[in-house]
């Protein structure tokens, strides 16, 4: 098990460029699955889920080769529709590859996927979505067995009681080659599930209304190979940001992502956080002590503010002045980082999906432990702005999703080491 040791107090200053975004490139590599063809995919962050999803491609018989930057997958050689258990838990998207196998092979096996322990993670709503499409779910000796008796899809009309976005993903994964036209009712809009429609469409796939709560997919026969680069990812940039906010300094993250940041940038601003925008550059500056903020902050579906940067906003806000109130409406146990700032000598007060974080002026380095990805990588700023060293265990949380984190945390002049 390897740990980040972190000596805090610099403050951090020069340039980063953002990588692709994690949330889109596993939905699009589970897409190229449909493709009997060659999929390019640039920007392609290098991450453990994304080997973790070129795994069950190799594993369905396709080639995936994983190179800096770029991923190219070849499915033309798809044999398998069955993800084993040990690749199924390794992350919350392998079930993102259940509507692609059944779109392309008619059958499935699948079993409960892992990922982060946000609280309970139902897939009761992909499972009811799929039959609404004509797939029939038995469970085989634990596992799930999905099968299509005609072999195709059909379109039909799904109403999503909430808008998931894995839900949303599957069902378009799984209509896109399906007869006939299938409408999703309040569908989710996150960015990402228009990165995956734009991937889909430049393979072949009729697709309206993505971005927005109807989305209507026509289904066609058949999917071609092509190249496509995936958007920057808004999280990671959410974390540069807040990471400066935290420790001070100056940064400019390149080839940002600026519209699909706007929920966390339009908060962070009203700290005292100085944000300049241009082009897909941003800017961003500390000066003084940030401000607590005095609306409650909501975590909601896009464009509301994101439940991933939950963490990192308040890995900013230990240190402000004054009181900031946090309300986490996605996930049931999304705070589970908090002991970690507790123990850092933070004032945070849990009561239900309400957090209450009173600014302290300092805290100090605590060996502690992260608890989930973007809980870990709060748990990094943390570290960064505190007096004194913290050694971080469990950073294979971290490494799901942040591409060379400590390289680039040190290029920024931030004291950090693997050992
Ligand atoms: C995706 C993101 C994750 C983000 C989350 C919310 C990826 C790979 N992950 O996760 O980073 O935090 O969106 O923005 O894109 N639910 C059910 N039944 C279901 C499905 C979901 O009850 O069948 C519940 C979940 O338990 C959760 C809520 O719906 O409480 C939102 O989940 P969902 O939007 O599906 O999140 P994910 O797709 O898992």
């Amino acid at each position: 098990m390897q740990n980040f040791v972190i000596t805090g107090g610099n403050r951090l200053s020069g340039e980063i460029n953002l990588q692709g975004s994690k949330n889109s490139a596993l939905p699009i590599m589970a897409g190229a699955f449909l493709v009997s063809g060659e999929c390019v995919l640039k920007s392609c962050p290098v991450l453990t889920d994304v080997y973790s999803a070129s795994r069950i491609l190799n594993r369905l018989g396709c080639k995936c080769r994983l190179s800096s930057g770029e991923a190219v997958i070849d499915s033309s050689g798809a044999s398998s529709f069955e993800i084993p258990d040990e690749l199924m838990r390794e992350m919350r998207s392998s079930i993102m590859f259940m509507g692609a196998i059944l779109g392309r092979m008619g059958e499935c096996i699948v079993s409960i996927p892992g990922g982060c322990e946000l609280g309970s993670r139902p897939i009761d709503m992909h499972l009811a979505s799929m039959q609404k499409m004509g797939v029939e779910i038995s469970d085989i000796n634990g596992k799930i067995h999905c099968r299509i008796p005609s072999g195709r899809a059909h379109g039909t009309k799904i109403s999503l009681s909430f808008p998931s976005v894995g839900t949303t993903e599957n069902i378009i994964l799984c209509a896109v080659t399906a007869k006939g036209e299938t409408i999703i009712n309040n569908a989710a809009r996150e960015p990402e599930i228009c990165d995956l429609c734009n991937f889909l469409r430049c393979c072949g796939a009729e697709i309206k209304g993505d971005g927005e709560s109807r989305i209507v997919i026509n289904g066609v026969e058949k999917l071609h190979g092509c190249e496509y680069t995936i958007m920057p990812d808004r999280i990671v940039c959410a974390t540069y940001i807040a990471m400066t906010a935290a420790t001070g300094g100056e940064m400019i993250i390149k080839n940002a992502c600026i519209s699909e940041t706007e929920p966390f940038i339009s908060v962070i601003e009203q700290t005292g956080c100085g944000i300049y925008l241009a082009d897909n550059r941003i800017y961003v500056r500390k000066g003084a002590r940030l401000r607590a903020l005095k609306d409650r902050i909501r975590t909601m579906p896009y464009p509301g503010f994101p439940t991933d940067t939950q963490a990192i906003l308040m890995s900013a806000l230990i240190t402000a002045d004054g009181t900031s109130v946090f309300e986490e409406n996605i996930f049931d146990c999304r705070y589970r980082h908090t002991d970690a700032f507790v123990k850092m000598g933070a004032d945070i007060q849990v009561m239900g999906k309400v957090a209450v974080v009173r600014g302290v002026p300092e805290i100090h380095g605590a060996d502690i432990e992260a608890t989930d990805l973007r809980g870990g990588a709060a748990m990094v700023i943390a570290a960064l702005s505190a007096e004194g060293t913290t050694h971080l265990s469990n950073i294979y949380h971290i490494d799901r999703g942040y591409e060379k984190f400590e390289e680039a945390v040190s290029s920024l002049g931030g004291k950090i080491r693997r050992e």
